[in-house]
């Protein structure tokens, strides 16, 4: 089997993986994201997945799968949020894995919290926050979400073999570039791709610095542009 997969970085922690007919975007947030370069309404996919409700990673989510007549991939207490709006929904949780038509997702833990704005303010429910862990044309993306170092991460690449990880770097709502080059280490993918950095001033960082530090312990890292595309 050929291996091969185009993987596109809209900014902040929104990537695309696409094969030769599939494609599918994970945390869509190009509206009111000033790093991004891509609109929502140029998205072409066939299944949006959502790690978790912030709307950092979840405002375009809806427009995008109803726009596109895609399907909402999330955990099940944030796909009947979804749901409620008329969105076709693939609900699914911690742990579980699924065959669909483009490739297979598992869904990982992640450390971190899940709620959505209510229209008064509060916060609603959302399930858990979660990575994905997704296989497509043969090669296997883990895009670990918002979270903090977890010690499972170990796990994680003891029983998959990873070929890119998507990891946050931002530092005060995830895992900053420290705690990031040791989940780099643990899971072992053979290349590490930042995310969720320098979107807003309190997660600016060195991305240079942290691809540096990722090649002083043998692992290949690629900051990415935000419209930057590369071929996996
Ligand atoms: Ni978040
Ligand atoms: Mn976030």
């Amino acid at each position: 089997e050929m291996r091969s997969m185009r993987i596109t970085y809209h900014g902040h922690s929104c990537v695309q993986l696409s094969s030769d007919i599939h494609s599918v975007i994970i945390d869509p947030f190009l509206s009111g994201n000033p790093a991004a370069v891509t609109k929502a309404d140029q998205i072409r996919a066939q299944h949006v997945l959502v790690t978790h409700g912030h709307s950092d990673h979840i405002i375009d989510a809806a427009a995008i799968a109803i726009r596109n007549q895609a399907s909402i991939i999330a955990v099940e207490e944030l796909a009947n949020h979804f749901a409620a709006q008329g969105v076709r929904v693939e609900a699914m949780h911690v742990g579980g894995e699924w065959e669909f038509d483009f490739g297979r997702v598992q869904l990982t833990q992640a450390t971190h919290t899940s709620s959505i704005q209510l229209e008064d303010g509060r916060n609603g429910y959302a399930g858990v926050p979660v990575g994905f862990i997704v296989t497509m044309g043969g090669v296997t993306v883990y895009h670990a979400g918002d979270t903090g170092l977890f010690g499972d991460m170990r796990m994680i690449g003891e029983s998959h073999d990873i070929d890119v990880a998507l990891l946050p770097i931002g530092g005060r709502f995830t895992m900053g570039p420290k705690d990031a080059l040791i989940a780099a280490e643990w899971i072992g993918a053979r290349c590490v791709v930042p995310i969720h950095y320098d979107t807003f001033p309190p997660i600016k960082q060195d991305a240079s610095a942290f691809v540096h530090a990722l090649s002083l312990r043998g692992i290949t890292g690629i900051a990415m542009r935000p419209g930057e595309s590369m071929n996996v």
